[in-house]
């Protein structure tokens, strides 16, 4: 067949998914990725961008849907860039997530024989979010800002979101109560040209467990006169506000992160109890967003470290020190490396809130802080590592086979670098016992897994 082009339309049948959760088919042997196509769906699709060994395409009719497709039940489907596999049926998400996994183990590990446990899916598919942050952005008409979510594959655009699914009751009412006020009060949303404007994020946490609600408004000024009125209405209308923060961002970079903070009403944090611990959760700390499958995945965590209680335990990238503080009351000793200061800070604070001691904190990146612990002498027969989507740098991936630990928890949020930096540790003298995938985000294409290794 000759090379396709850009426009065709092309007959073809969806065998599988990619790793952002598109649609992978074949029509004469070109492989085309369809967002929106499923395994097992045959599809007209028009092609929307041809190159030589691949193309992209959108769909332009289902002609035969798979056995796996259902009915989104989000409204925004399909054009926010959110849920993007809400149509697909949740043990048939579980299936591709899995899957995932064990190709990526095969392909960039080169570990075909390491046993991948079934994955654990997730107890609650809506709702389950316990932070969400929207964006406002100046609507067309002048009836009040959006204030929603980025549309898929274009930055440049807000969907303005009344209720989403995948987070609580309490937080759309807070959503509707802050959307209405912006719109009632005329309030100017950032422009981003012109760096004009006031209001940019709006940002929600709860409390899962405790029923704490946080609302963070992020603007380009600190103009707390205009959002005073704000904070007592959502105190005074939604009983679970328990915080109301405005931060300032005046800087071009769209973050929701500010470099200053007010505090409009309540208190300025939230907290959230998780596997028998307090966290203090502020405005800009991390925290896992899915409470009650983070309670599983540390609890998995926890029982694969196999603690006595005299084991020094050291936690890579330890963020908030949801983990260092769990295992603390397991073991001896637990060191927790983290390059944000900030979230240092949140960690001990966290540690005394909970009256753990035998636990310390340090600031700096693994790759350097590591070298420094292992030359003073400490030893650790148990890491934990928690690495971000990049995976280990690869000096710390030596420091890690220098210090040389019995045990190594690998928790990843990509099964990419996971395999590869699996791969390395196999090749430094450590078996791969299992890998567990677990599914944190329903209806969205990430995968987390948790995989143990032993030193042979
Ligand atoms: C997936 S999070 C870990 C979260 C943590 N387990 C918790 O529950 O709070 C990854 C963490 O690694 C930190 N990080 C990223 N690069 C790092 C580096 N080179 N050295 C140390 N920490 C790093 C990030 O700031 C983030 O807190």
């Amino acid at each position: 067949m000759a090379r396709p082009r850009r426009g065709d339309i092309l007959s073809l049948t969806v065998d599988d998914l990619a790793f952002g959760g598109e649609g992978v088919g074949r029509a004469d042997g070109y492989v085309v990725f369809v967002r929106g196509g499923l395994p097992g769906d045959r599809l007209r699709v028009r092609l929307t961008e041809a190159r030589s060994r691949f193309g992209r395409g959108v769909i332009e009719s289902v002609e035969g849907p798979s056995p796996d497709r259902v009915e989104a039940p989000c409204p925004y489907f399909g054009r926010c860039g959110g849920c993007r596999l809400q149509h697909l049926a949740y043990p048939a998400q579980l299936r591709f997530k899995a899957k995932q996994v064990a190709d990526c183990m095969a392909r960039i590990g080169g570990m075909d024989a390491v046993p991948i446990r079934p994955i654990i899916g997730a107890p609650e598919l809506f709702g389950y979010r316990n932070k969400m942050e929207f964006t406002v952005a100046a609507a067309p008409a002048a009836e009040g800002p959006i204030v929603g979510l980025h549309e898929a594959d274009r930055y440049d655009r807000v969907l303005d979101i009344e209720r989403c699914l995948i987070q609580s009751d309490v937080m759309n009412g807070l959503l509707a109560e802050a959307r209405a006020f912006f719109a009632e009060r005329k309030l100017p949303v950032y422009d981003q040209e012109s760096g004009e404007g006031l209001l940019r994020f709006l940002m929600l946490r709860e409390g899962k467990r405790t029923g704490e609600a946080m609302v963070n408004i992020v603007t380009a000024a600190p103009q707390l006169t205009e959002l005073e009125p704000l904070a007592i209405r959502l105190r005074s209308r939604v009983s679970q506000t328990a915080s109301v923060i405005l931060n300032v961002n005046p800087k071009k970079a769209s973050v929701a992160v500010g470099v200053e903070e007010h505090l409009l009403a309540g208190r300025d944090h939230i907290r959230e109890a998780l596997g028998g611990l307090v966290f203090q959760i502020s405005a800009n700390s991390f925290f896992q967003t899915n409470t009650l499958q983070a309670e599983r995945l540390f609890a998995l965590v926890e029982e694969s470290t196999e603690l006595r209680g005299g084991e020094t335990l050291i936690d890579l990238y330890s963020g908030t020190g949801a983990i260092t503080l769990l295992l603390a009351r397991r073991c001896r000793w637990v060191y927790g490396i983290e390059v944000a200061q900030a979230a240092v800070d949140d960690a001990q604070r966290n540690a005394k809130a909970n009256g753990i001691e035998n636990c310390a904190f340090l600031a700096g990146e693994v790759r350097a802080v590591l070298p420094q612990l292992i030359g003073r002498g400490v030893r650790a027969e148990v890491v934990v590592a928690d690495p971000p989507r990049a995976g280990f740098h690869p000096k710390a991936l030596r420091a890690l086979l220098t210090l040389g630990p019995g045990r190594i928890v690998y928790v990843s949020c990509n099964p990419a670098t996971l395999a590869r930096d699996l791969g390395e540790l196999a090749r430094g003298g450590y078996r791969i016992e299992w890998v567990q995938p677990l599914d944190m985000f329903p209806h969205t294409p990430h995968i987390e897994a948790v995989a143990r290794l032993a030193k042979t």
